[in-house]
């Protein structure tokens, strides 16, 4: 049975999504006040949607019987959540793991704030494989040296992690955008705040960072998928992984490693951008 199949060049699972998520996405209309979260699928994504809900929700904060989750920050592509809309309060907080050029031609005139979030690739290719694993929407790959190099020829979900960055890169300093990466997210939350507009008390920083740990996300079961068995075959990994930085050290043979290094190389090296992440 098919597992994946292609919606404009990119692979997406036949058991989420459809033509009409594409559509839906595609025709999208933005409000000023939305916020946009933009990212590769394992770049930390629940992990950004997490501060900003909190940082957007400070007054539940002090309410600690109501610990905010990230539930207000739906998938734009995702058709399940579209009846959700009508219950986001303003300033909506959005998802989409669509590259950048789906909307930028509509952000440029918009003053709609996009978050942009990169991981070192690397990491992401290794937290993908474990999710390939683990999703039940998602095929199995035999060994990771097969998902490694369907993951380079960008034949996994989502399609190829170079032509996203690569997209995401081209349009962030043309939009109202903040760019950030999983290796630097504790550091940010500060600045993150301003750029969102909140004012926010050093007591409402310590709670954001406590609900945001790994530890405290990964035992929130409204966050951690514990329940959700139809997508998750829970023998075969966790959704909160590892949540570290370098991980892929431990999966990469130095073949591999040579063979990705002059992939990025060549897809990113003209791009003169330096990110604060180590491919050594
Ligand atoms: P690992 O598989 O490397 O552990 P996404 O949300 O985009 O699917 O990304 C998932 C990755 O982010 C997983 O990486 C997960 O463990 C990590 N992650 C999620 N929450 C985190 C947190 N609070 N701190 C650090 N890493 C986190």
């Amino acid at each position: 049975t098919k597992v994946m199949e292609v919606f404009e060049g990119i692979p997406l699972p036949v058991a989420l999504f459809s033509k009409e998520n594409l559509h839906f996405a595609s025709k999208f209309q933005f409000q000023d006040t939305d916020i946009l979260l933009v990212s590769y699928p394992k770049s930390g994504t629940h992990w950004v949607q997490q501060i900003l809900s909190l940082m957007l929700n400070k007054e539940d904060l002090q309410n600690q019987n109501n610990i905010p989750t990230f539930t207000r920050a739906p998938l734009l592509e995702n058709f399940s959540f579209q009846k959700e809309w009508i219950k986001i309060p303003e300033p909506r907080l959005l998802t989409t793991h669509l590259p950048a050029n789906f909307f930028s031609n509509k952000l440029k005139n918009s003053k709609v704030r996009v978050v942009f979030l990169v991981r070192n690739p690397k990491d992401v290719l290794v937290s993908s494989y474990h999710f390939h694993n683990f999703s039940k929407f998602l095929p199995d790959f035999n060994s990771f040296d097969d998902f490694f190099h369907h993951f380079i020829e960008g034949k996994v979900c989502y399609g190829s992690w170079f032509n996203h960055t690569k997209s995401s890169l081209g349009v962030w300093h043309e939009l109202n955008s903040f760019l950030i990466t999983y290796e630097d997210l504790s550091q940010l939350s500060r600045t993150w705040a301003i750029f969102l507009g909140q004012k926010l008390e050093p007591d409402d920083m310590e709670n954001i960072l406590h609900y945001s740990s790994f530890s405290s996300m990964s035992q929130n079961d409204c966050l951690n998928y514990s329940s959700s068995i139809d997508l998750f075959d829970h023998s075969k990994g966790k959704f909160f992984r590892r949540g570290v930085t370098g991980n892929w050290k431990e999966h990469f043979s130095p073949e591999q490693n040579d063979k990705f290094n002059n992939i990025y190389q060549e897809e990113l090296g003209d791009l003169n951008f330096k990110f604060d992440w180590s491919l050594n």
